[in-house]
């Protein structure tokens, strides 16, 4: 068993904790919170203890953590984890400056702890699925990526204030899975974004509405569109296209039903939001962690590959602000 400490109990700490105490690979010692009430339900809910970050990373029992705090407690998380020789999963973003992610990623290194990122997408089973028909040379020689991705709604404009931006916050799981499926390093990003869903998100100086095209050195092509709106529900599409073929991942519906009536075709949408869509995502996740932890395997995505995905944002909102194709550096 690995004994784990928990940090942040709101949106997706609710969510990972329960994972975590009904996962055979896991006991979930403590749950850590700066807002005390949301520990404790959460702690209550799945027998974990309150403990703040000092008491739970000073017990020897405690092998491992997962960082589901606010984006911007992660660096300070992961450095005093890694000190403590935890066994580390975060969240994405690892952190929105380059340079605290690089001296994350070197402190775990010094102090041999995994590092594994939550781009939970890799571990979806259609996604996978794809992934598998692609390296099976199914489709042939890989040429076009298009990915797909709209939330149902906006978030509040608090969360748009520190999230660091629709590129580096939301399309920054796309950019992982662009890297995953191209199998190539992208070396330029050209960015467009509008504001024509919500307009505090323009005050706010972001965009609500992007997309952006990756080229890769021996040219391969990605296109990501996202949007903080879709009236359909969580709209999450994948297709790949080479010289033999393509390959796609439709959304997921609530039901394979269609009903046909003199108006058309007519089925269901598809599942509210990341929570309901990437369920069983999240647990495989789980179950790559523990592998890592308890076989030594390597943690993938990695803490490189939350890097990398982090420069294909800084990429895209330089390319946004310039109008011009930038290099990811
Ligand atoms: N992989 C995914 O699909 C996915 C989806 C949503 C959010 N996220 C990421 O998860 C993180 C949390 O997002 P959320 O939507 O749950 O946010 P949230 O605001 O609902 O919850 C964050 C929690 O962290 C707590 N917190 C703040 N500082 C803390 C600290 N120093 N120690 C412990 N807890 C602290 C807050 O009190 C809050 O309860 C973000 O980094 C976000 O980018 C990932």
């Amino acid at each position: 068993m690995i004994e784990i400490c928990q940090f942040g109990a709101g949106r997706i700490g609710r969510m990972h904790a329960e994972n975590l105490a009904r996962h055979p690979a896991y006991r979930l010692r403590y749950v850590v919170d700066v807002h005390e009430p949301a520990a404790r339900a959460v702690a209550e809910a799945t027998g974990a203890a309150v403990a703040s970050t000092e008491q739970a990373l000073a017990d020897p029992a405690v092998g491992a953590v997962l960082i589901a705090s606010s984006t911007d407690t992660h660096a300070d998380l992961i450095e005093a984890a890694a000190r403590a020789g935890k066994a580390i999963l975060c969240e994405k973003p690892i952190d929105l400056s380059r340079a605290r992610v690089d001296a994350c990623l070197a402190l775990a290194h010094e102090a041999g702890v995994p590092l594994m990122v939550g781009f939970n997408r890799r571990f979806d089973g259609n996604f996978g699925a794809l992934k598998r028909a692609l390296e099976e040379g199914r489709i042939g020689r890989l040429e076009l990526v298009s990915i797909t991705s709209r939330d149902p709604g906006p978030p509040p404009a608090a969360y748009i204030e520190v999230s660091g931006g629709l590129y580096r916050d939301m399309m920054i799981h796309d950019f992982d899975l662009a890297r995953w499926l191209l199998g190539e390093e992208p070396v330029e990003v050209f960015a467009a974004g509008s504001c024509l869903v919500e307009p505090e998100i323009g005050r706010l100086g972001d965009v609500d509405t992007a997309l952006v095209i990756l080229r890769t050195g021996s040219g391969r092509l990605c296109q990501i569109s996202c949007s903080r709106r879709a009236s359909y529900g969580y709209d999450q599409r994948l297709e790949v296209h080479g010289s033999k073929g393509m390959a796609r991942a439709e959304n997921v519906r609530l039901s394979s039903v269609e009903i046909a009536d003199e108006a058309g075709w007519h089925g269901e949408k598809p599942p509210h939001f990341f929570i309901e869509r990437y369920a069983a995502a999240y647990r495989a996740e789980l179950d790559h962690f523990a592998a890592c932890v308890q076989e030594g395997k390597p943690p993938s995505p990695s803490g490189e590959d939350g890097r990398r995905a982090l420069a294909l944002a800084d990429a895209a909102v330089e390319s946004l602000r310039t109008g011009r194709a930038v290099a990811p550096v």
